[in-house]
């Protein structure tokens, strides 16, 4: 989308839908004082009311109290309006930028709820009979000079959390480990200051990564270890960056049951964000070093997949027993996290869709932070509260641990006892870190059925702001 920040009046801007809040309990703006429909609109959170001014379409965006007002609240409406934006099908959409003691924030608000609310996946609608549905192609913010720089930095980000969800949302006959590497290289071709390695299945067999080819295994289609650098030029620690990558979790020998399987298809959610985030941070020129390391695989049933009881060793040389084959998100992440480490990555944050039981532990509404480090942890704690994508902290414990220990191996990948699914999954990637200060992040519930208004119910992209978020923050 093109966004641009522009210091004029609302009746000079040419666009064909302008928003403007209201606020509860107060008087509507002086710029619509007069306008039809003015008069009767709302200033209630989430209420739209359709005014008429110059021959202008003028949707009034009721904010609520002003004191209620957050950056929250002005996603929410930012994306409601957004969606009227499709309704009348305007191209362009200009938006009164509310008066609040943060202009930069409130312009960064708008923009993502704008962006992030206008998104539809229609890459597999076969070509609708009429003309295809116009989409938001403008938003012009009107607002005091000053808020370009924070309304671009939006812009980007915004646009690499919807890339993720178009990634999330492909079919996995269509989004393979090679299609979640081809787009690293991508990435990579399209700046300077990335480049990608791409690890095959050869590569992965001689160096021992026997957790990736044990989950892959069981199917035909070839794993890649992806790995994506970012040289910012920082001169803080490298940010290393895991991302599960399972473009398809059958559950493999340890079948799932069918009910809603389709969704697996997004076991890939880590891994998308993963890379826009990093597309986002060069994009935007962050001073930071980073390093991802994604690796992609299918979980698959088969006659040569892992069987439950099998013994694999991991890249760091530790021998897991792999008691339930659905279990695989941590089989894969073990081994990146290794590499990571080796790599040189300083400090690590990963992103999984790892367990069921952070779904019942936090809904939606929080992702889960396991980390060895209070620093870290409480870095991107403060940056998912900053970008909207909230997270609460989970402890680890050696009791937890304990439950990790294996019958013949160094390790089981199924804890033995089922309570605090969530925490013994993060017990056992702790074993692959080190000393490295790690954030694990479980984002099996945000990363699609959210419901929010800007994030629908589908795919969220999830962990893209809060990982841009982060390393605005590592880097200032
Ligand atoms: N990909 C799933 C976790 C998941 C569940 C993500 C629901 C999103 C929604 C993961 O690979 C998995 O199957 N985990 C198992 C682990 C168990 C066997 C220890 C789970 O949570 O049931
Ligand atoms: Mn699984
Ligand atoms: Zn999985």
């Amino acid at each position: 989308m093109k966004v641009v920040a522009r210091e004029i009046e609302l009746g000079e801007v040419e666009a064909d839908l302008a928003a403007i809040g209201i606020f509860e309990g107060e008087p509507v703006p002086e710029e619509i004082v007069g306008a039809t429909g003015a008069e009767t609109a709302k200033g209630a959170y989430k209420t739209l009311s359709p005014a008429f001014a110059g021959g202008g379409r003028i949707v009034l965006a009721g904010l609520g109290k002003r004191e209620e007002l957050d950056a929250e609240r002005l996603r929410v409406v930012a994306a409601l309006v957004a969606k009227e934006a499709g309704r009348l099908e305007a191209g362009s959409l200009a938006w009164v930028l509310p008066q609040t003691d943060d202009d930069a924030s409130a312009a960064e608000a708008l923009v993502t709820g704008t962006i992030l609310g206008s998104y539809r996946f229609d890459r597999f609608r076969s070509e609708p009979p009429e003309e295809p549905a116009p989409r938001l192609e403008s938003l012009t913010l009107l607002a005091a000079d000053g808020v370009a720089a924070a309304a671009e930095i939006a812009r980007a980000y915004a646009e690499a959390q919807n890339r993720a969800r178009d990634l999330q949302s492909t079919p996995a006959n269509f989004a393979t480990p090679a299609t979640l590497a081809a787009r690293a290289e991508e990435i990579a071709a399209g700046a300077e200051a990335v480049s990608a390695e791409i690890l095959g299945p050869e590569r992965l067999e001689e160096m021992g990564m026997g957790g990736l080819l044990a989950v892959s295994q069981g199917g035909p289609v070839e794993p890649r270890l992806i790995v994506l650098r970012y040289a910012g030029g920082g001169e803080g620690p490298t940010l290393g960056l895991v991302g599960k990558g399972v473009t398809f979790d059958t559950g493999g020998i340890s079948l799932k049951p069918g009910a809603g399987m389709d969704e697996m298809k997004m076991d890939m959610s880590g891994a998308a964000a993963v890379l826009e985030a990093v597309a986002a941070i060069a994009e935007l020129g962050l001073a930071i070093d980073l390093i991802a390391v994604i690796p992609s695989t299918e979980n698959m049933p088969s006659g040569t997949a892992i069987k439950p009881g099998d013994v694999i060793t991991q890249y760091s040389g530790k021998t897991v027993e792999v008691n339930n084959t659905d279990a695989e998100g941590r089989l894969i992440l073990a081994d990146a996290l290794t590499y990571a480490v080796e790599l040189g990555a300083e400090r690590i944050v990963d992103l999984a869709t790892l367990t069921g039981a952070v779904v019942i532990a936090l809904g939606s509404t929080y992702a889960a932070v396991i980390a060895n480090d209070d620093e870290l942890a409480a870095e991107v704690v403060a940056a998912g509260a900053r970008s909207g994508e909230l997270t609460w902290r989970l402890p680890l414990h050696p009791e937890y641990k304990e439950l990790m220990k294996g019958k013949v191996a160094d390790l089981s990948n199924l804890a033995s006892q089922r309570k605090a699914g969530t925490i013994t999954a993060a017990s056992f990637l702790e074993e692959f870190v080190g000393n490295t200060p790690w954030a694990h992040i479980d984002i099996a519930g945000t990363a699609w059925d959210v419901g929010r208004e800007y994030t629908g119910k589908d795919a969220s992209g999830f962990g893209v702001r809060l990982v841009v978020e982060l390393a605005r923050e590592l880097s200032a």
